[in-house]
């Protein structure tokens, strides 16, 4: 059996945008997966996910078992679950060439799904690290986060950036533009994170901005502008600016309403956060619910998001510099 880990990651700036080639700047935080993986005697795939905020499930297929999950959140979210482990294996059958083997993976995870903390591609990471281990080939970061990245864009048709895959598996706050991705120093950032219990469909909002992109000019003026953000906030944090990057933060929350991917918890949630006197917030990931960003070094932010209505779960966030760790 082996264990990996991988963490979750917020954007400070540049999601959707990153899609179509502007830089983004996503930090890894201490929120983390962890897969198990032990080979079979067969060629079957068996998943259990203790937790991935859902009630906990088990699916078996590549036999004669396909049990669908009795959960309480939307179908589409566990297949998608499901599409990231299977797409992952295959990648760890591709890299070590043994095509007819079959693992039991476990899954245990404290990020909540499809809420914008990267929980689809720290499942990934962990998963093909471990899995590959388990068929005695240790990867090196690079190649995990090529093998991830390959795994997410199958999965999100073709429309998946390297940036949340590269984050995870390498840690810290990295910055991604097309294929370079690499590590950046950052000062000590004082995240706090707003989750409002929802989760928003990557793809159908990654589909809404290109839809935008393409019928209005300005939508496309709009991502690049996103763009120009970034470049500004990678030199606020290059300078240890906390008060520039709140500032730049709120501006990319503006342009993304624009392209359409808020909500209206994650407007209130924001709003909350500037009332609470934070440097800055923004959604973070791709929208349409799940989790702001703030950066706030005292209570304030952490105690009014824990009072805004829709707001189900306000905490202070690490930044993680540790991308996979192997634990067994
Ligand atoms: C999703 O976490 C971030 C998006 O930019 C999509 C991607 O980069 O793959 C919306």
């Amino acid at each position: 059996m082996a264990v990996s880990s991988a963490p979750g990651k917020v954007y400070l700036f540049g999601e959707h945008a990153v899609v179509y080639g502007e830089p983004a700047v996503p930090c890894a935080i201490e929120l983390r997966a962890r897969v198990g993986v032990e080979q079979r005697s067969d060629a079957k795939l068996r998943v259990h996910a203790e937790d991935l905020s859902l009630d906990g499930f088990t699916v078996e297929y590549g036999g004669t078992t396909d049990e669908r999950p009795d959960v309480d959140v939307s179908e589409s979210l566990v297949s998608a679950a499901m599409g990231y482990v299977d797409g992952a294996i295959e990648q760890v059958r591709d890299v070590t060439g043994e095509h007819e083997v079959g693992f039991d993976v476990t899954i245990e995870s404290d990020i909540p799904l499809g809420a914008g903390l990267g929980s689809s591609a720290a499942v990934v990471v962990a998963a093909i690290d471990a899995a590959a281990r388990e068929l005695g080939t240790t990867l090196e970061t690079d190649e995990l986060a090529e093998r991830a990245y390959r795994t997410e864009h199958e999965v999100q048709d073709g429309q998946a950036s390297r940036a949340d895959t590269f984050c995870s598996a390498t840690g810290g706050a990295v910055r991604v533009e097309g294929d370079d991705c690499r590590s950046i120093e950052a000062p000590e950032l004082p995240i706090v994170v707003g989750f409002d219990g929802g989760a928003g469909d990557t793809g159908q909002l990654v589909a809404g901005v290109r839809n935008l992109r393409e019928e209005y000019g300005f939508a496309a003026d709009t991502v690049a502008s996103i763009g120009d953000v970034v470049r500004r906030g990678e030199q606020a944090l290059a300078d240890g600016d906390l008060e520039e990057l709140g500032r730049l933060m709120d501006f990319n929350h503006g342009l993304l309403s624009a392209l359409g991917v808020s909500s209206r918890t994650l407007d209130s949630m924001v709003w909350a956060a500037r009332d609470a006197d934070a440097y800055g917030a923004k959604l973070t990931g791709a929208g349409g619910g799940g989790c702001v960003v703030a950066l706030d070094p005292t209570d304030e932010t952490e105690t009014a998001l824990s009072f805004t209505p829709g707001c189900e779960q306000a905490f202070r966030a690490e930044l993680a510099d540790e991308g996979v760790t192997r634990l067994e």
